[in-house]
């Protein structure tokens, strides 16, 4: 069981961890990405490819403020499992239901480690003939990237640490924060 602070940290077992990014902040930077591909799509009719499990407040956030016509679907991968660092593989646990051919896709992801997943996806989409396809991702920890993909959209780069809250989660916990935290090292 975890308890959280009147300092708002949160502590779990013998790990703490404090507030990164506030809620506020996350609302108001979800906001200006919405913006932009409302105009970078204007005519167009996106399909949201959410990420699952870590993407999905994000991704609902998002198209909350998207003002053009766009469609979502799902995909899911493997996790880390309980643990806090990456096996370096990847298995797919759930496939897209629609059909993306010709379509111009947005894949949704919650954060970008070592950018193994959304290698994974593109190598894996681009085989659906899409029209296009771009990721966007809430996080990216920039010096954890091991391979070479591309984030058209970043809310926000963060460092090399493990951080929960806002669909994030260590063990399967903490997706239901409003707020980033970081583990205190
Ligand atoms: P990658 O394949 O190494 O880029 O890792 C991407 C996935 O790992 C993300 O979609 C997350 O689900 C998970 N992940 C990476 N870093 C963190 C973290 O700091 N907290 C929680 N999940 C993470
Ligand atoms: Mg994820």
């Amino acid at each position: 069981m975890s308890i959280i602070t009147n300092e708002d940290k949160i502590i779990f077992g013998s790990e703490i961890f404090i507030p990164y990014i506030r809620e506020e902040k996350i609302q108001a930077r979800v906001k200006e990405l919405a913006e932009q591909i409302s105009i970078d799509y204007k005519n167009k009719t996106p399909v949201f490819i959410g990420v699952l499990n870590g993407a999905f407040l994000f991704l609902a956030d998002l198209i909350k403020n998207i003002n053009i016509d766009c469609e979502i679907d799902f995909f899911k991968l493997s996790s880390y499992g309980d643990e806090k660092i990456s096996t370096g593989k990847v298995k797919l646990l759930k496939e897209l239901n629609c059909d993306v051919k010709n379509r111009d896709i947005i894949i949704v992801e919650d954060i970008v480690d070592s950018g193994l997943s959304i290698k994974y996806i593109e190598e894996l989409f681009s085989k659906y003939k899409p029209a296009s396809m771009k990721v966007i991702s809430l996080l990216l920890k920039r010096d954890s990237l091991k391979y070479n993909v591309k984030i058209d959209y970043i809310g926000f780069h963060v460092p090399s640490k493990f951080v929960i809250g806002y669909g994030l989660d260590y063990a399967q916990k903490f997706r239901n924060l409003r707020s980033i935290y970081v583990l205190e090292e």
